[in-house]
């Protein structure tokens, strides 16, 4: 209700008071109570312990009742993260805002984001993840306590080094076709990530799904395309008040556009799962390997607060193994009665991973793209490890150990990821009150704690210099001189990204590939960029490159 709506309702009861008389008339009577319970309510939710605990955590200007809640009205995707960003800069490193009585504490201090996600003390997921249920139900990203344990131990080891080297050759394929669907562009600006959307979602289904007729037409493309729009719709109803209360939004248009989008996302998984297990045969796609008898020597590089299961699953392995990719182990544990598994979860880890998997990696090859474009000195260094790794035979496909040799462009994926994460933030409820290590902060239990890796990435005081794109800041002495939390693109600790090795290996190859076959130009800088953080970072104006093909190279 506006300001004016109020003075005229306020005015049409003082007058229909005076024309009765002046006894009190309904409206009046109802607008006074109606103004008290408020006011009432205000009282009581500022003197409560978690309003008066965070007393002393810097906000920005609030208003009574909706805290926060109208500095994001109106605001499109985009303005809302430079707005939120402008805050941060201005009120320091750790900040509060209030969405109605729903309290947030953002964190960009690694010493506190490391109280948060290391160990086993606060991995609730916070209360803006129930957007995603009917899409995720109770699949990894979002579960949490048994079930999530369960789930992570199940599908963790479905991304064990082994099945990820067998996929190497189909992440060629996918490449080398992308590579031949973009010789059209060549030449003249055009979006780079519709082409990423597409092949990182053919690459999923045919390697984590195990799907071996990808869908007809443009189906991979729309059900990108249909992601993009959920996502849009979600965040909007994470950040505007009016969206996040279920009696509102199920009148809305937005309801209507995220009903016909989930038909679009729930008809192509359904349909995946529905081929697979009419042609499950296990055995035949089963990888068995004999694991060496002692378990591996930690690599050296890999610090002890960033170890995660993934590294345990590869490391401490011993004995024979029989493994199998995501979907066919999931259908294979449904058939099992000794292991709790069914349908359900099925359907809804194949959702979660289909959206997890390829969003973020089209999102981070984008992104790596338009800065070789724009860093051209960058890209020569790369295209000269790659002469260095394939020599004379510049078309020869990419293999794993090929994968091994690109450190440069390891680091140049790594320094895309710090400038320009794919998943710029993420919250978790806290279960407990949390001291906080930057500030004389106390968090009490309930808060959803925003954790912003956009943020960190960029602390000067971390990264000097924190803008410039420099992808020497992953070389190893570097990374050893800086704290473990200053860098989570993938998150840490125990619900760290399960596909953190898929991800890194499917971006070289696909990447090599591409920069073997073609010079990236850009004719932007990333002044020009405008960064939209709905769910997933995009950029509003397009991931815009044109692409050149090398001389005398053409994919065999
Ligand atoms: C550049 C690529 C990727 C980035 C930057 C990324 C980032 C992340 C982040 C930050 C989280 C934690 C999210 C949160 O706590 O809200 C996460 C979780 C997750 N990611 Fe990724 N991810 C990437 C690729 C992938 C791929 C390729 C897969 C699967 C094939 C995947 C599957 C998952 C799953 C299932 C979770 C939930 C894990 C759990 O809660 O136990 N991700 N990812």
């Amino acid at each position: 209700m506006s300001v004016e709506t109020v003075q005229e309702t306020l005015q049409q009861a003082a007058q229909q008071s005076a024309a009765s008389g002046g006894g009190f008339s309904p409206l009046l009577t109802g607008l006074v109570g109606t103004l008290v319970v408020l006011a009432l309510y205000e009282y009581w939710h500022r003197s409560s312990r978690e309003y008066r605990m965070v007393a002393n955590i810097p906000m920005p200007p609030t208003l009574p009742l909706l805290g926060q809640a109208h500095l994001a009205a109106g605001l499109s995707n985009a303005e809302i993260l430079s707005v939120g960003l402008g805050y941060l800069n201005k009120y320091g490193e750790t900040m509060k805002a209030w969405l109605g009585n729903v309290l947030l504490v953002f964190l960009t201090n690694p010493s506190d984001i490391e109280l948060i996600l290391s160990g086993h003390q606060h991995l609730t997921k916070a209360e803006e993840y129930r957007y995603f249920k009917p899409w995720f139900g109770d699949g990894l990203l979002i579960s949490n306590g048994h079930h999530w344990r369960h789930h992570r131990k199940m599908i963790a080891p479905t991304f064990h080094q082994s099945i990820l080297k067998s996929f190497v050759p189909t992440f060629v394929d996918h490449s080398k076709m992308v590579v031949e669907r973009m010789r059209k562009e060549a030449g003249k600006p055009f979006d780079v990530h519709d082409y990423m959307s597409q092949t990182t979602v053919d690459i999923l289904l045919s390697t984590a799904m195990g799907v071996k007729k990808l869908p007809e037409g443009n189906k991979s493309f729309e059900y990108a395309q249909a992601v993009v729009d959920m996502c849009d719709i979600i965040h909007k109803r994470q950040v505007k008040l009016l969206y996040r209360l279920d009696s509102i939004y199920k009148f809305t248009k937005l309801r209507e556009k995220g009903d016909k989008m989930m038909s679009i996302i729930l008809g192509m998984t359904s349909k995946v799962v529905k081929d697979r297990k009419e042609n499950f045969q296990a055995d035949t796609r089963a990888i068995v390997e004999e694991v060496e008898e002692t378990p591996k020597q930690r690599p050296a590089a890999t610090k002890e607060g960033l170890r995660d299961d993934l590294d345990d699953i590869d490391e401490n392995d011993v004995g024979a193994k029989r493994r199998l990719a995501l979907l066919d182990a999931m259908v294979e544990m449904a058939k099992n009665p000794e292991i709790e598994w069914n349908e359900k979860d099925i359907i809804d880890e194949v959702n979660t991973i289909m959206f997890e998997g390829h969003d973020t990696t089209s999102a981070g090859s984008s992104f790596t793209l338009c800065m070789l474009g724009i860093h051209k000195d960058i890209q020569e260094r790369v295209y000269a490890e790659q002469k260095a790794i394939f020599g004379e035979n510049m078309l020869r496909d990419c293999t794993f150990a090929d994968t091994m040799e690109m450190k440069y462009l390891e680091r140049v994926i790594l320094e895309t990821l710090r400038l320009y994460p794919p998943v710029p933030l993420i919250a978790r409820r806290l279960d407990h009150d949390v001291k906080l290590a930057s500030g004389p902060y106390m968090v009490p239990k309930g808060t959803t704690v925003v954790v912003l890796q956009y943020c960190v990435h960029r602390r000067a005081d971390i990264y000097p210099n924190p803008t410039k794109f420099d992808p020497d800041n992953f070389l190893p002495e570097r990374m050893a001189n800086r704290h473990y939390y200053s860098f989570i693109p993938f998150s840490a600790g125990p619900r760290s990204c399960v596909g953190r090795k898929y991800a890194m290996l499917k971006l070289k190859v696909l990447l090599s590939t591409i920069i073997r076959n073609y010079i990236v130009h850009s004719t932007e800088t990333e002044a020009d960029f405008k960064l939209q953080a709905d769910i997933i970072l995009k950029l509003e104006n397009g991931f815009n490159v044109s692409l050149e093909p090398r001389k005398h190279q053409v994919v065999a």
